[in-house]
């Protein structure tokens, strides 16, 4: 099955956002010249959910570049830190946020320009703090160094209701064990999208390593 060939709604849902493919790519961009080559590379290997992080000056400027030309993708905007970021990625043309915490301010920011937001929790209280205002869509951050499957496997007990996107630490070698579990969707991680290779622009490689990405499977869909 090619998800790329999906239709997804006009608005997104977090689950949405993750049950489209086995792992959301976490992407950085300095170059504005780069977005669209590289999410083409993305979509025709079988990923069409970016998260274009705003850890560059040009993050914003790369999300509009995708969302404008490159219609089989969904730009999404990743490091929301402040409520501010949220009316930003919006007006960039994302279509869902991705934080590394969760504070209400933010999740109040991205409902109220109707962004799903993928919050990071590493803790129990964290993860409480989310759910208190309705989210049950989370990122597990950082995935491996705060816990990994074993974290995961705890919190099926207590948050039974919850899904997680666990990111931090995860590579093409150990996304399986994590996608077996039944409380994760999909993984993210920076892998997809080498730094050598987009700088390289060496789009053939990207579009295999999306490719074998998209055909991991996954247990909780
Ligand atoms: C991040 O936000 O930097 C992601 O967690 C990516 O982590 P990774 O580079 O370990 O995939």
């Amino acid at each position: 099955m090619n998800a790329v060939r999906q239709p997804l709604p006009a608005n997104l849902t977090a689950l949405d956002v993750m049950t489209d493919a086995p792992v959301i790519p976490v992407i950085v961009l300095n170059d504005v010249a780069h977005a669209v080559p590289l999410a083409r590379a993305l979509v025709a290997g079988g990923i069409r959910m970016l998260e274009v992080t705003l850890r560059t000056p040009q993050a914003l400027a790369c999300i509009e570049a995708i969302a404008r030309e490159v219609p089989d993708a969904v730009a999404g905007a990743g490091t929301l830190r402040r409520p501010e970021d949220a009316q930003a990625a919006a007006n960039a043309g994302a279509r869902f946020a991705v934080s590394p915490g969760y504070t209400s301010a933010l999740g109040a920011a991205c409902r109220a320009v109707h962004l799903p937001l993928l919050p990071g929790v590493a803790t129990g209280s964290e993860i409480m703090m989310a759910m208190a205002d309705g989210i049950t869509e989370m990122k597990f951050f950082p995935a491996l160094q705060a816990g990994g499957t074993a974290m995961l496997k705890a919190w099926h007990g207590p948050f039974f209701d919850v899904r997680f996107c666990p990111t931090g630490g995860i590579s093409t070698s150990n996304a399986p064990e994590f996608l077996a579990l039944p409380n994760v969707a999909c993984v993210g991680g920076s892998w997809l999208t080498p730094a050598d290779a987009v700088l390289a622009g060496d789009w053939a490689r990207i579009e295999s390593l999306a490719r074998e990405a998209s055909q991991f499977r996954t247990r909780s869909k």
